[in-house]
């Protein structure tokens, strides 16, 4: 966070090239240029990761950048595919490849799915967890048949559940990242003290 302002980072989960997804993704961005927030965004079919080795991967030197570019950031969209009740294979490497990065920090998640994409969200809820991390407690789903119009553009209903989603995250992930930055600098005890330097 810069000035109180917080970093977003959004992670694009399908490598289809005329994904809904990340049409709904790119609509998202869009409404956050509007906010009080630094975005960066991470599509994984223009930026891919190869797949997790813990034993390469994290020595090799690629990683160090890739490292730091989530550190930076407050808050996390993960926008996905539900494929088979599950979020994608890219979007699970990408997790697999940060843990502390994301800790005391906020998820937020997109999922395209006919069937509101529930488990798809748990999921990603499951890894924030694993990882420390907060989340926004309710996901926005879109069924790209339904919500998006012949021009593949976001129905108003979809652009309204993704403003309520760029409010909540801009307002919650600076609220974090304030208490974040003080729990770091403190020596209370709480569940950050264990990431002081
Ligand atoms: C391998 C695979 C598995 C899928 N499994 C599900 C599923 O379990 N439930 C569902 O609602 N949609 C499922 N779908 C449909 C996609 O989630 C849906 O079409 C989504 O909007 C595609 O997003 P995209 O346009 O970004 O690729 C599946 C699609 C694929 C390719």
């Amino acid at each position: 966070m810069t000035n109180g302002v917080p970093h977003v980072l959004l992670v694009s989960g399908s490598l289809g090239e005329k994904s809904s997804t990340r049409i709904a993704l790119k609509r998202f961005q869009s409404v956050l240029d509007d906010k009080e927030a630094t975005v960066d965004c991470w599509d994984l079919r223009d930026e891919p990761l190869t797949f997790l080795n813990p034993e390469e991967t994290f020595a090799s030197e690629s990683y160090g950048p890739l490292k730091a570019r989530v550190a930076k950031a407050d808050v996390f969209v993960f926008a996905t595919p539900d494929y088979h009740g599950s979020m994608s294979g890219v979007l699970k490497n990408f997790l697999d490849h940060f843990w502390k990065e994301y800790s005391g920090k906020l998820f937020a998640s997109i999922v395209g799915s006919y069937e509101k994409g529930l488990t798809v969200a748990d999921q990603i809820r499951t890894v924030a967890r694993q990882c420390y991390a907060w989340s926004i407690p309710y996901a926005v789903s879109f069924n790209e048949k339904a919500d998006f119009d012949e021009l593949m553009d976001p129905t108003s209903d979809l652009d309204n559940r993704l403003r309520m989603l760029a409010q909540d995250v801009v307002v919650y992930g600076r609220v974090l990242a304030e208490q974040r930055e003080k729990d770091l600098a403190g020596t209370d005890p709480g569940f950050m003290a264990r990431y002081r330097k």
